[in-house]
């Protein structure tokens, strides 16, 4: 269902104390709001956060699962570790992982199986690099990452996907999107999803926007008609910046 999000991917900050202390500060300042609040914290505070933030509207997600059920795969989590605990939302195909962990449109579409097989709402990530947009190739690199991630998927699994469009050259840089630049690559993507999967899918999703949203630029980027919302990076470790970009939406 399409709805208004904020979701603060914490990448690899915050100790558990710290972790603590951040939630309980996001708790005791936010205000009532329509707007849904998820938090990604690192796999080991992961159950803690669920512990804390139990009652108080916020979800917290994962920031990655593996795509095997389990087995000799050191080091890493799957699915059902995290459904075990709580954790019901998974952040998959952040650029990170494509470009660090060499993590492939194939790779990422069988984890998103995987995760819609343990019914977890998995948030995707895509975008295009500085090169690709410097060459006006950006709109056939999400096309291409949005098919070969996701549009194998049957109509009924898109109740459980959120898409995040995370432009590369703006995540952690400063750079951020501008809201044209913004409503017009989020109404392509609708379009394109509309194409494959018909006006009632598209209508119904919500596409977020990523890449160094912070408070003084989220309320003019949230009011394009086909942004939802954002996925926050930096801004997201500090309570009084997150909540001012979910504010954004007031
Ligand atoms: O996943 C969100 C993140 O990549 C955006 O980072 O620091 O640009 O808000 P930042």
């Amino acid at each position: 269902m399409r709805k208004n999000i904020v979701a603060g991917n914490w990448k690899m900050h915050k100790n558990q104390h710290e972790t603590v202390a951040l939630l309980q500060e996001i708790i005791a300042q936010k205000k009532t709001s329509t707007t849904e609040i998820i938090v990604a914290p690192t796999f080991v505070n992961l159950a803690k956060a669920v512990e804390i933030t139990n009652g108080s509207e916020i979800n917290v997600a994962a920031q990655n699962t593996h795509q095997a059920e389990g087995g000799a795969f050191t080091g890493e989590i799957s699915a059902g570790m995290l459904t075990d605990i709580g954790v019901t939302t998974v952040i998959l195909g952040h650029s990170e992982r494509r470009a660090y962990f060499h993590e492939t449109d194939a790779l990422i579409a069988n984890k998103v199986d995987t995760a819609l097989k343990h019914n977890m709402r998995v948030i995707f990530c895509f975008g295009e690099e500085l090169k690709d947009r410097q060459i006006n190739n950006h709109f056939n690199v999400v096309e291409y990452q949005l098919r070969d991630g996701l549009f194998h998927l049957e109509k009924a699994d898109w109740r459980n996907i959120v898409l995040a469009y995370e432009p590369v050259w703006a995540i952690g840089t400063g750079e951020t999107a501008s809201p044209d630049q913004a409503q017009e690559m989020h109404k392509f993507i609708r379009e394109l999803v509309e194409k494959v999967y018909g006006f009632d899918i598209a209508n119904e999703l919500s596409i977020l926007y990523g890449g160094s949203v912070k408070p003084d630029n989220a309320k003019e980027i949230f009011s394009k008609p086909d942004v939802d919302g954002g996925l926050i990076g930096g801004a997201a470790l500090n309570a009084n910046d997150f909540l001012a970009i979910v504010q954004g939406f007031e």
